[in-house]
């Protein structure tokens, strides 16, 4: 026995002599001196030894006992002492911070670019008079861009849009497709698959085969409408367009229609506003005409509506398709259309 109390002791200050933290010293005092460790339980066992054996086994057990209970004592106020060190180490590095109390310094935020701004405030305005946002792939079939639109393969304003077709088949097998040249195709699927009423308009990129130059990119943005009722006419659509004018230009802007020619709507026409710098005497952003056209629009051909499944006898609808990019060119002055995709931070932080 005693020759277990040696080892016992032994093994507790080596054990000690590791620790670096108060858990493990709790833990070590738990093992070592707890009511249920190994020297504890010899002590409550001493009473069954013989007499002489009972006190120098004791005396040994109990010395042992007071050994362990100062150097638990001693390591304990030593690592307490460390611990609150490394708080006021903690303190010295907040102050060398300066006033921690002061607000932080600002992140540089990023903004939405002019055109999603635009494009986010056209939405706006439509959304208020109950139009619904629908979007649609970039990629399309033939039958979309232009035979559901009443533009047939042999179709001379097919030629106006110079067209990146793409050697793609779709999942049902359909082809041919092409990056669509206009957002009035996601029309041509409205009216297959909504029934009316429809109110709805329809942003997105559009792709035309062009040479990229200060007013022509091969990739811009266009946003479609389309209402499809009973009994609308023209002066709806003027309507909705003088609205559109007042909430996006300002109260008095003028908004002009002049006959036009699309192969989806009957009659067709062209829509211009007011030019905002010279107001109407013509200028040099306006090509002296004193007008700036914003969309094409018309009543949509019955032709367009009977492939959707729209009876044109019985329903009627008006259709637009508004050039997104020119809006803020206008607005804030911008001559060249490749500066909004040019990604120079110098030119977008303007805005
Ligand atoms: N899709 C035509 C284009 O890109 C614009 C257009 C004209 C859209 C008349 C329409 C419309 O919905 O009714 O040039």
């Amino acid at each position: 026995m005693i020759q277990r109390l040696e080892e016992l002791k032994q093994n507790a200050l080596r054990e000690l002599d590791a620790i670096k933290e108060l858990p493990a010293l709790e833990q070590w005092r738990i093992r070592y001196l707890g009511r249920k460790s190994e020297l504890t339980g010899m002590l409550r066992g001493l009473a069954d030894l013989p007499m002489e054996e009972r006190k120098t086994t004791g005396a040994l057990a109990n010395r042992i006992k007071g050994e362990l209970e100062s150097v638990f004592e001693h390591k304990n106020s030593v690592l307490k002492a460390d611990s609150h060190q490394q708080v006021i180490r903690t303190d010295d590095a907040l102050a060398a911070l300066g006033d921690i109390t002061l607000p932080g310094r600002p992140y540089p935020a990023g903004r939405l670019h002019p055109i999603t701004e635009t494009l986010h405030e056209i939405c706006d305005i439509f959304g208020s008079m109950g139009f619904q946002i629908v979007e649609s792939n970039d990629v399309e079939l033939d039958y979309y861009n232009f035979g559901a639109l009443n533009i047939p393969p042999e179709h001379p304003s097919r030629d106006d849009m110079s067209t990146f077709w793409i050697d793609y088949e779709n999942d049902r097998g359909e082809r041919p497709m092409l990056l669509r040249t206009h957002t009035t195709c996601v029309s041509a699927r409205v009216v297959e698959t909504m029934k009316p009423p429809i109110r709805v308009i329809e942003p997105g990129h559009v792709f035309r085969y062009e040479a990229t130059n200060a007013t022509h990119l091969s990739m811009f943005n266009q946003i479609d409408g389309l209402a499809v009722d009973k009994g609308i006419t023209m002066a709806d659509l003027k309507g909705v367009f003088y609205e559109f004018a007042r909430r996006l230009y300002g109260e008095d802007r003028r908004v002009r229609f002049r006959c036009d020619y699309f192969p989806f709507v009957e009659p067709g026409v062209e829509v211009a506003v007011e030019c905002a710098l010279c107001h109407g005497s013509g200028c040099r952003l306006c090509g002296s005409s004193g007008w700036i056209e914003i969309a094409g629009a018309g009543m949509t051909h019955p032709k367009v509506l009977e492939r959707g499944g729209i009876d044109p006898n019985e329903y009627t609808s008006f259709a637009f398709g508004i050039g997104v990019d020119r809006i803020p060119m206008l607005r804030y002055g911008i001559d060249d259309i490749r500066l909004f995709s040019g990604s120079d931070l110098r030119f977008l932080k303007q805005f």
